[in-house]
């Protein structure tokens, strides 16, 4: 118990009156007086708090206790329509859970309001600022080190690492150039990773995605899709090793890769110069789509749309890949196709147009 009258019970700060700071300009008034409650005057009060606050804390046992309880006694799935609509199990868990954690929180709240020391105090700060002395001591060390550095007396060495330092951020403003257009692109083309051209060229074979292996035309059904990529990308070297590796097989991978589909002929709309491009309804395009570049797939054998996760961009298959609904701006680039001598679709060349996602320079052709 703390006897009423001793206000200065923490015996290390103020309250009830703490002195007014004569150098503030507005004079600090203190805290105001502190209340006594029944619990600090009376014992019998006190004790009964107590009783209270083990009270609730024992009700956030037997919560525990019911909790486990209903846990091996209650089955999931039974009883799913005794308190709307959920099962007993459920609300009987989260009821025994939630009010085991809530009367502890109450027993806290009682125990501090009740029973803690509850006298307020305060804490004086020092000024956030340095003294004058060791700012003057700064100021001295500092320019002692400028004159052991030497560079006011050395100009040389003072301008170089002037230059050095400016010119160290120029290869950051430099590499931006890669953000924008580029002017090799006609090398990038030719070496196979240009933009504007894929991997596909005359007489390629189309091969299944992942498996590698040709697609004889005869053997796709109406409505199949086929996800599909150039016979170059798989293993064709004696050895076993594919021809081309690492960064360029990811990136001739993603440029060349292609959904076949099969319908019945007289239901595909040929874009204009497209009327031999597709064989006995069989008809090919880019996978990547034509809005920021996600591979789509999700067909629709019915109406011949396909869907791009990613946006929503629709495409119909039937009609040049044309945009029916969503983002896409062009259509998904169509790969001309033909058979070779024992029947599996080749490419009749490289798609007509960049795959993919717009960029500054297809803009511009
Ligand atoms: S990437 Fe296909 S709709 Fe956006």
């Amino acid at each position: 118990m703390i006897e009423p009258g001793n206000d200065d019970a923490t015996g290390s700060t103020a309250h009830g009156g703490t002195p007014a700071i004569p150098e503030e300009p507005i004079a600090n008034p203190g805290l105001p007086a502190h209340t006594w409650r029944p619990t600090d005057l009376d014992e019998g009060a006190a004790k009964r708090a107590e009783r209270q606050v083990a009270g609730f804390f024992f009700l956030s046992m037997v919560c525990t206790v019911l909790f486990i309880v209903a846990y091996f006694t209650l089955q999931i799935g039974d009883n799913f329509d005794t308190f709307i609509g959920l099962g007993a199990s459920t609300v009987a868990l989260g009821l025994a859970l939630g009010g085991a954690m809530l009367f502890i929180g109450v027993g806290i709240i009682q125990w501090a309001r009740k029973l803690m020391g509850d006298h307020e105090i305060s804490e004086l700060r020092h000024s956030a600022s340095s003294s004058v002395e060791d700012r003057e001591a700064t100021l001295a060390a500092l320019d002692i080190g400028i004159e052991e550095s030497g560079i006011g007396r050395r100009p040389l060495v003072r301008n170089s690492l002037l230059g050095a330092v400016g010119m160290v951020g120029l290869p950051l403003v430099v590499i931006l150039r890669d953000l924008g257009p580029t002017n090799n692109q006609v090398a990038n083309a030719e070496a196979g990773t240009g933009l504007q051209h894929t991997i596909w060229k005359k007489g390629m074979r189309l091969v299944r995605d992942v498996v590698g292996t040709p697609i004889m035309a005869s053997e796709l059904e109406i409505g199949d899709l086929v996800n599909a990529a150039p016979e170059a990308l798989f293993p064709t070297e004696e050895n076993g090793y594919p021809e081309i590796e690492g960064v360029k097989l990811n990136v001739q991978k993603a440029k060349g890769a292609i959904i076949i589909v099969k319908m019945e002929p007289d239901e595909i709309k040929h874009g204009k110069g497209r009327e031999n491009w597709t064989v006995d309804g069989v008809i090919c395009y880019s996978k990547i789509c034509t809005h920021v570049g996600c591979p789509i797939s999700l067909y629709e054998r019915t109406t011949h749309h396909v869907l791009c996760p990613c946006h929503q961009s629709t495409f119909d298959l039937a009609d040049s890949a044309k945009v029916i609904f969503g983002p896409a701006h062009r259509p998904l680039p169509q790969l001309p196709l033909a058979v070779d001598d024992e029947g599996y679709l080749i490419a009749q060349a490289d798609f007509d147009e960049p795959v993919g996602a717009s960029y500054w320079e297809r803009e511009k052709q």
